[in-house]
């Protein structure tokens, strides 16, 4: 009888149980320098795990071939279910999908066509875990639904938007939103930050679900390049945006204030690790000067998530090879 009970309560109430997982958030480093090893070519050239390297004798930037490895060997020891990585080429995107198997898929364009050139803001998803709904993609840009560049901008700048479904658990249907700033153009990143919190506002009175955004936003939470952070959590106003992506993506005038908050100061200060730096550029372990918090998690005040965890982690692995010039941010999230 008890047993049954137990039974009935499970469920009736597991459907709601909020789904704990773990995302990340992370710049790969585009392929600079570019060559024709294949995956299964880096695969079949992995060291014995029991032999011990020489330790940090690699210091300089590492081909793509070389740090492909050590960016999938990390993420899948991390049990990620979700991840929007920046600053991948078409290579990047498709040797990920190779390592990380057939239980992922991705969406994404190139963002200078819309299609393959250029740099990718690609999400990453479990299939296992997560069910894609819809997917689009906007330009950061005074013209944001066609690919281009906003004057004074270094490049052709993209938010990726995914709705997913988490498939276990409380099947909660959520906004992902990921996006690549500028390095030049601090106006540009005050746009991008300014159209990605309409859209994020949108979303959030459109689905009444959860919505969180990452990315790298190439500048800091503070000091003089902090516009965008500022504008993302309503520190400071947004600046004006295109009327064609004001008015498709309006909101009742009625609609609750909105603004993101930074996942690094919602999860509880134990679960999170020390660790701050999100670029640290290809250096030796002792060169800080270039050090920075420039990459995010945020989630919307409209709720719907708790922040469980959140790190920062070193790039680095034991023989010296940085995976990136960025580390991965991991955040633990429950919807
Ligand atoms: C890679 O292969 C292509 C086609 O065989 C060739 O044109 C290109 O030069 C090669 N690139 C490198 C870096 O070896
Ligand atoms: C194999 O690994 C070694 C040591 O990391 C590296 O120098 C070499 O370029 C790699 N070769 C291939 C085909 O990946
Ligand atoms: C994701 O976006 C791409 C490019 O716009 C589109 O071709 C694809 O059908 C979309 N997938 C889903 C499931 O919406
Ligand atoms: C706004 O964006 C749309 C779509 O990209 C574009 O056609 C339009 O010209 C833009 N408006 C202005 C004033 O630039
Ligand atoms: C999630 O979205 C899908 C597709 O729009 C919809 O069928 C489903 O009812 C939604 N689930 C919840 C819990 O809102």
């Amino acid at each position: 009888m008890r047993f049954l009970l137990l039974c009935l309560v499970l469920a009736v109430y597991t459907p709601f149980h909020a789904m704990a997982f773990r995302l990340v958030t992370y710049n790969l480093r585009f392929d600079s320098m570019p060559d024709n090893i294949t995956v299964q070519q880096s695969l079949a050239n992995l060291s014995n795990p029991l032999i011990q390297p020489r330790y940090l004798s690699l210091t300089a930037e590492q081909p793509w071939s070389l740090r492909r490895i050590r960016v999938a060997e990390h993420l899948i020891s991390e049990g990620i279910i979700l991840a929007g990585f920046q600053e991948a080429l078409v290579r990047q995107v498709l040797d990920l999908a190779e390592l990380l198997g057939s239980d992922w898929d991705w969406v994404g364009v190139g963002r200078d066509d819309g299609v393959l050139a250029g740099e990718f803001s690609p999400i990453f998803y479990k299939k296992t875990d997560l069910l894609l709904i819809s997917n689009d993609t906007f330009w950061t840009s005074n013209t944001p639904f066609e690919p281009s560049k906003f004057p004074g901008a270094g490049s052709f700048r993209i938010c990726n938007v995914a709705h997913l479904q988490l498939k276990t658990g409380s099947g909660t249907n959520f906004t992902f939103l990921n996006t690549h700033m500028d390095d030049q153009s601090d106006a540009q990143r005050q746009l991008a930050a300014s159209l990605i919190l309409y859209r994020a506002r949108f979303e959030a009175v459109n689905t009444k679900n959860p919505v969180l955004v990452i990315g790298d936003f190439n500048s800091p939470p503070t000091g003089a390049d902090s516009g965008a952070y500022n504008i993302f959590t309503g520190a400071k106003p947004p600046v004006a945006i295109n009327a064609t992506f004001a008015a498709k993506y309006a909101v009742p005038s009625q609609s609750p204030a909105f603004s993101m908050l930074d996942l690094r100061a919602q999860a509880p200060r134990r679960a999170v690790r020390s660790t701050f730096a999100t670029f640290t550029g290809f250096t030796a372990a002792s060169d800080t000067s270039d050090w920075q918090r420039i990459d995010f998690v945020f989630g919307g005040t409209n709720g719907g998530w708790t922040a469980d965890g959140y790190k920062v982690e070193s790039s680095r692995t034991d023989d010296g090879v940085l995976a990136s010039d960025h580390r991965p941010v991991f955040a633990d999230v429950s919807l």
